[in-house]
């Protein structure tokens, strides 16, 4: 029989793209649905950054470039990670990809081997990409539990219990992708201390929505103390640019870049040289698009997260950075008589027409946690005020208690 290998039949996957899947074929039915599920921001390229391809096409720059990228564009991120983190990045320790996501796959190979029992530590609820990598590239998957009660920053405690000699890589995410928590200084401080006592440790620091962040300062775990060498920093376009089609993220590391480069070369080859133009268009003009989009980010994050708090049964934390709200609906399950929040989801989108996440997409669930789900809020504010509309009366009109 052909057969299909254990660690492909076993691979993960965003569920987000399975949900996406139900939103389009029940708005191919003619539904009206309200769609928060999107993890991508609403407002297109730049303006600016469109003018400036066509013009690199024009110019013929549509060809193989050398595997870390235009030596230009490396430039410029070097001279944007500098800037943002307080750190000196030179060009060389650059490496340009298709995403930041490629990244998390290529950093895990670079630092840990197959079925050695190398461990890899990352959080939970999170991106689920990490955990699928890890398990794809025959390492142990440790899931750090992010909690509701610490606002989602990482618990040291936690940490020092399961970071170990076996652990060589630690995956942090901030801003958080689904809660919307932000790394503090002083939390960042902690977890480097606690890195710092093992000599075989790198961290994996998914930066990639270091911009979209509120009423804080982004800090870089890099930037802290003897933390430079062994992390391996993540941005992109994707969501600071509302780029996401582009396909552009960078990686910085000294000594890790030349070996995220041949992953490069026997996968990719190199990121297309057309969008490779775009994210320099970008990084060196498109700075004002950036903080408009914020500014607009920051008014409907204030919008969803007093609505949702003012729906009986849906508690909601201020989330500090990306755009993602995660309320804990824990007693609107309860009200409605479901049993968790996927079966929530399900009748959110099929009686209500509304699409949301669950928090079983984003990891095992934690004991004591409770039910979430995650709403994007890169849509219109219209889309918005509708959506609550839509989960009010569901909650109130569904009632069994
Ligand atoms: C936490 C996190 N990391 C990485 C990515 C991937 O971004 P990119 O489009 O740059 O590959 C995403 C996208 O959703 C994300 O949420």
């Amino acid at each position: 029989m052909l057969e299909i290998s254990n660690r492909t039949r076993t691979l993960g996957t965003e569920n987000a793209f399975v949900v996406l899947g139900e939103v389009e074929k029940l708005c191919a039915e003619g539904r009206d649905i309200v769609n928060f599920c999107i993890g991508e921001p609403d407002f297109g390229t730049p303006e600016s950054v469109k003018e400036a391809v066509i013009e690199a096409i024009k110019a013929g720059k549509t060809r193989y470039t050398p595997s870390p990228g235009m030596m230009e564009l490396r430039e410029a991120v070097a001279e944007y990670f500098s800037e943002s983190r307080g750190i000196d990045v030179e060009p060389d320790s650059v490496v340009v990809a298709c995403g930041g996501k490629p990244f998390i796959g290529y950093s895990i190979l670079t630092v840990t081997d197959y079925g050695k029992g190398h461990e890899v530590i990352y959080p939970n609820p999170g991106f689920p990409i990490y955990e699928s990598q890890i398990r794809a590239q025959g390492a142990v998957p440790v899931p750090i539990n992010l909690r509701e009660e610490k606002n989602y920053s990482f618990d040291i405690e936690e940490l020092e219990r399961k970071v170990n000699e076996k652990t060589r890589l630690l995956i942090l995410n901030s801003p958080h992708n689904p809660t919307g928590g932000v790394l503090s200084r002083e939390d960042l401080e902690a977890i480097a201390d606690v890195v710092k006592r093992y000599d075989n440790l790198w961290v994996f620091s998914d930066e990639i929505y270091s911009r979209i962040i509120y009423d804080r300062e982004f800090v870089s775990i890099a930037s802290m103390p003897g933390m430079q060498e062994r992390t391996i920093m993540v941005d992109g376009v994707s969501k600071s640019f509302s780029m996401g089609g582009w396909r552009i993220g960078f990686a910085a590391n000294k000594k890790l870049a030349k070996y995220l480069a041949r992953w490069v070369t026997n996968t990719e080859s190199c990121a297309a040289q057309p969008s490779q133009c775009a994210a320099l268009a970008a990084l060196k003009g498109a700075w004002s698009d950036v903080e408009r989009m914020v500014k607009t980010f920051k008014r409907r994050r204030d919008l969803i997260v007093d609505g949702l708090n003012s729906i009986e049964g849906v508690k909601c934390l201020k989330p500090g950075g990306a755009f993602y709200a995660w309320p804990n609906v824990t007693e609107a399950c309860r009200l409605v008589g479901v049993k968790d929040s996927e079966e929530f989801r399900k009748r959110l989108l099929y009686e209500a027409g509304v699409a949301v996440l669950a928090d079983i997409h984003f990891g095992k669930k934690i004991e004591g946690e409770g039910e979430h789900i995650r709403l994007s809020y890169a849509t219109s504010d219209k889309e918005i005020l509708e959506g609550l509309k839509r989960i009010k009366e569901f909650i109130s009109e569904n009632r069994v208690v």
